[in-house]
């Protein structure tokens, strides 16, 4: 996950801005979707999903979607899991006719939209029962008083620093408890921030975005990346801290920290990023 940050932070720049644009497209859509589609046509969708889940997918992938000898498992595969809602959309509209799974697009996105939410369903996310909080503070929170999002983001919003979270309901109520009020607790001590001392002096902490042997990328908690020859430093060292504020279990109440929790858990199952575009206003 790390590993992939790296690489993946220089791009991520780069798409920002279509992607910001895309995203607002996407909220002004489902603004104007939203009156006409209340939480019951919500409902009925989903039992929509479920009974083509059972009708068309279940031949391949089983009723329980862990897998058959035509289909592999994609409620407790980790590479299933694992995919964001986006990528699972792609995967049902493209199909993999190579290798035997075919394409769904003629369901449409509100279907296939459906249909990766009862997948989450089936992969135990975004049940109700499980949340200990109330998402909507929750929400709130992360982009206001516990500052989540100057340093991650949620479905293109927030900031950069920090890995995305979108996917991180999948590390389940107690995983992202223990990384929210105990980050440092488990860290492999050659990994997280580095502090490198200048040759002047000058020291500076950040997350090594790029390093080979004669140079080092480092990004300081303001975004801003220092491109280092490492013949210019006097030392760097691991500081032995992921970066992530270590006061949450202080500075955030029981509740609230119970509240950011639920809105990780629920953002994944409760606000899936449209597969495609919304097909004009059409609901079935
Ligand atoms: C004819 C058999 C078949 C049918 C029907 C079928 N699938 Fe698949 N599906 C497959 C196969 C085979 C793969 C593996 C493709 C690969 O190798 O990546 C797959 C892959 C997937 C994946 C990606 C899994 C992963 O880990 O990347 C998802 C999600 C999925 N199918 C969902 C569905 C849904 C939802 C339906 C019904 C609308 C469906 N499939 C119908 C055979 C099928
Ligand atoms: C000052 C920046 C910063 C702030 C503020 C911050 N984090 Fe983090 N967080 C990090 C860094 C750095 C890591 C470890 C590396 C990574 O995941 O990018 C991390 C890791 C995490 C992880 C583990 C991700 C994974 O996939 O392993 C979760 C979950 C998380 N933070 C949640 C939160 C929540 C919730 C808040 C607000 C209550 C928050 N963070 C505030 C910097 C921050």
């Amino acid at each position: 996950m790390y590993l992939r940050k790296k690489e993946g932070i220089s791009r991520a720049v780069l798409v920002l801005v279509p992607f910001t644009a895309l995203w607002l497209a996407t909220l002004l859509g489902r603004a104007q979707e939203k009156p006409a589609a209340p939480a019951a046509a919500n409902g009925a969708a989903q039992s929509e999903a479920k009974q083509t889940f059972e009708s068309v997918c279940a031949a391949c992938h089983g009723l329980d979607a862990r897998g058959s000898e035509r289909g592999p498992d994609v409620a407790t595969r980790q590479e299933a899991v694992q995919k964001t809602d986006a990528e699972l959309g792609q995967i049902l509209a493209n199909g993999k006719p190579a290798s035997g799974m075919p394409s769904f697009a003629g369901l449409g996105p509100e279907r296939l939209s459906a249909l990766v939410s009862y997948i989450r369903s089936l992969q135990g996310r975004g049940k109700e029962a499980v949340l200990p909080g109330d998402p909507g503070k929750g929400k709130s929170l992360f982009y206001g008083k516990a500052k989540c999002a100057e340093c991650h983001s949620v479905a293109g919003q927030g900031g950069f620093f920090a890995s995305d979270l979108t996917s991180s309901g999948r590390l389940g109520l107690s995983g992202l408890r223990a990384k929210i009020v105990a980050p440092d607790a488990d860290l492999d001590p050659r990994r997280g921030l580095v502090r490198v001392v200048l040759a002047d002096g000058t020291e500076l902490t950040g997350a090594v975005r790029n390093e080979s042997n004669f140079s080092l990328q480092l990004q300081s908690f303001d975004g801003t990346f220092h491109l280092l020859n490492k013949s210019d430093l006097r030392s760097q060292s691991y500081v032995g801290a992921t970066g992530m504020p270590r006061d949450y279990e202080s500075s955030l109440s029981p509740d609230e920290v119970n509240d950011v929790i639920s809105y990780l858990l629920r953002s994944v199952a409760q606000d899936p990023q449209p597969v495609a575009k919304p097909a004009g206003g059409d609901d079935n």
